[in-house]
């Protein structure tokens, strides 16, 4: 079976899973969007208001800041994959619980596995502690952090969220030059992709 049909199979789970939280109150579960072979996931925390009514990811203005950082570097939304920690809206966009993230984890995990990202950006504090626990957003954003996940090496880069952009200047500033650090980023991957492929090669 392809990765988009897996990633349908995936999501009709989620739908039809009845002990998941936060169902109740939401209109729509917002699995996620992008491409299935996206080299780049984004991670942020969970539905708001239009993402909830229309079961998609960043459409309202936090998402109209996301579409201007992907722009500003020239990476189209629909080559990347962007999800949330939580798949559907909390009340009043209330932070998630530890139990609601825990919850969703094993769906949101199989979602990574499906698509193998090479690079994670983490967009606010929650999806950060999924990958670097016990750190603070604003000592290690913009870091680009090498990782072994689910047996994988993936590099973390945790930025802060954009709704945190929206409110302060400062801080969109700051989203500003972390997005810079991406198409670097996925160059040097690229590159060592190809090293490897290489060695590969060799040894055949
Ligand atoms: N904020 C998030 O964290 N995710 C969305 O999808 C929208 C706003």
């Amino acid at each position: 079976m392809d990765k988009s049909s897996e990633l349908e199979n995936l999501k009709k789970r989620m739908q039809k899973d009845k002990s998941l939280p936060l169902r109740e109150g939401a209109t729509n579960l917002v699995f996620g969007e992008g491409d299935p072979d996206a080299k780049v996931m984004f991670i942020g925390e969970g539905p708001g208001f239009w993402e909830d009514k229309k079961g998609r990811p960043f459409v309202g203005n936090a998402g109209a800041l996301l579409n201007h950082l992907l722009q500003s570097i020239k990476l189209p939304r629909e080559k990347v994959f962007i999800t949330n920690i939580v798949h559907y809206r909390p009340p009043e966009n209330r932070d998630p619980e530890a139990t609601e993230i825990s919850a969703f984890q094993p769906y949101l995990d199989q979602m990574i596995k499906l698509i193998k990202p090479k690079l994670i950006v983490t967009l606010g504090r929650f999806s950060m502690a999924k990958f670097i626990p016990g750190v603070t957003i604003s000592r290690v954003h913009g870091k680009k952090i090498s990782l072994v996940w689910d047996g994988r090496e993936i590099v973390v880069i945790p930025m802060y969220h954009p709704a945190a952009g929206l409110r302060r200047p400062e801080i969109k500033e700051e989203l500003e030059k972390d997005f810079r650090k991406i198409p670097e980023v996925l160059k040097d991957l690229e590159e060592k992709d190809k090293e490897k492929q290489v060695e590969q090669m060799k040894l055949v």
